[in-house]
């Protein structure tokens, strides 16, 4: 079979100093009879200050034609001036709507040795496994007409929230085939008591179950009830799938339970290509952390552990993810932390570079 390829999108803030321990974590595949190919490019703001844009068409095209693309994360305050249709997230926006990918799986794992540093009660969190489906294409951060106008004499700033049934359907689907290699239940989230798009959603939530997946345990739960469910009692859940903006909030929320969102993966994915696998981009939950940029001090678990989601997901080396997510187990259990993870307890932090050696030396003794 080809080499499989990769395309590596750093981006801003703490994006390239994360994602240059990925690449430790690639050569070490490498030694594992898993090459890749790999290239890199700009996305965000780094690709609007070589292209005057946050994403190039030459970029987008390599997107559409690679095995995965791996990114770090855009944004920073330097942009926060540029027209909204510039703005680096726009970049990200346009990768995740060009190449289709509707699903966005967001674990929340709780690591042993971080439940104390949860904000929440150890025993509430620890062992916490749940996975957040988020649709990802379409929804209010798509949908038409959207825009700033004026009306009299105010303006009026709208956006449209819109699904079509087989937007939910196909993400649905996602949901409940995760919920099989898992505990098998689903709990579905809307806001159906004042949206009719949640009515549609919860609607065809329950016929894609009833028709294809009556084995799966499906529930339904109002958005906001689910967030507040996710702080009382998070173990209670398997897999949650929701919208768009839904997901964007509750993975968050999620996230935080886990300790810090410098350790939360995302994998999104789309429909099969020709060779089989998903079109797919994987990339950590946190975002560009402009304030400790190039300090050394981001953690770059996240960024590792959504290559090993990609080990998962993309490359059928399941083998492979479960050794990088026991390594980053390891490293965490030996007592690293990088500054994120220091409490109250006044450990001394190590640095992002620290962190990814000690993974991959955990990784190169076997
Ligand atoms: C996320 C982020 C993005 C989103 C931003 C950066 C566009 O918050 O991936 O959750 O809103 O989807
Ligand atoms: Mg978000």
């Amino acid at each position: 079979m080809a080499t499989p390829s990769l395309l590596i999108l750093p981006g801003d803030g703490i994006g390239p100093e994360v994602m240059a321990e990925v690449r430790k974590v690639i050569d070490w595949c490498g030694t594992r009879g898993l090459a890749f190919d790999v290239e890199e490019d700009l996305v965000g703001g780094a690709a609007y200050d070589a292209h005057g844009t946050p994403l190039a068409d030459a970029t987008m095209e390599k997107a559409q034609q690679v095995d995965a693309v791996l990114l770090g994360a855009v944004g920073g305050p330097k942009y926060d001036v540029l027209d909204f249709s510039v703005k680096p997230e726009r970049g990200l926006l346009r990768l995740r709507k060009e190449m289709d990918l509707y699903a966005n799986l967001r674990p929340a794992q709780c690591f042993d040795a971080l439940a104390d540093f949860s904000s929440l009660k150890k025993d509430v969190v620890a062992g916490l496994d749940i996975m957040i489906v988020r649709e990802l294409t379409s929804g209010v951060y798509f949908g038409e007409p959207r825009g700033i106008h004026t009306e009299g004499n105010e303006r009026v700033g709208i956006n449209t929230q819109r699904y079509t049934e087989s937007e939910i359907a196909r993400v649905a689907r996602s949901a409940f085939e995760l919920a099989r290699k898992r505990s098998n239940r689903v709990c579905s989230m809307e806001k159906a008591n004042v949206m009719e798009s949640g009515i549609l959603w919860r609607e065809v939530v329950q016929e894609v179950h009833d028709r294809e997946y009556p084995d799966v345990e499906l529930s339904h739960m109002y958005a906001d009830a689910g967030a507040m469910q996710l702080t009382r009692w998070p173990k209670q859940f398997d897999v949650i799938v929701t919208d768009n903006l839904f997901g964007d909030l509750l993975s968050d929320l999620a996230a935080m339970l886990t300790g810090s969102l410098g350790m939360l993966p995302s994998a999104s994915l789309g429909a099969p290509m020709a060779n089989g696998r998903p079109r797919a981009l994987y990339e950590p939950v946190h975002g560009s952390a402009p304030d400790i940029a190039g300090q050394g001090k981001a953690n770059p678990i996240a960024c590792i552990l959504s290559f090993a989601m990609a080990l998962r997901y993309s490359f059928d080396r399941g083998a492979e993810a479960d050794l990088v997510e026991k390594a980053v187990e390891g490293v965490l259990a030996d007592g690293l932390r990088t500054a994120d993870l220091i409490g109250e307890e006044g450990r001394t932090p190590v640095s992002t570079q620290e962190m990814g050696d000690a993974i991959v030396a955990k990784l190169a003794a076997g």
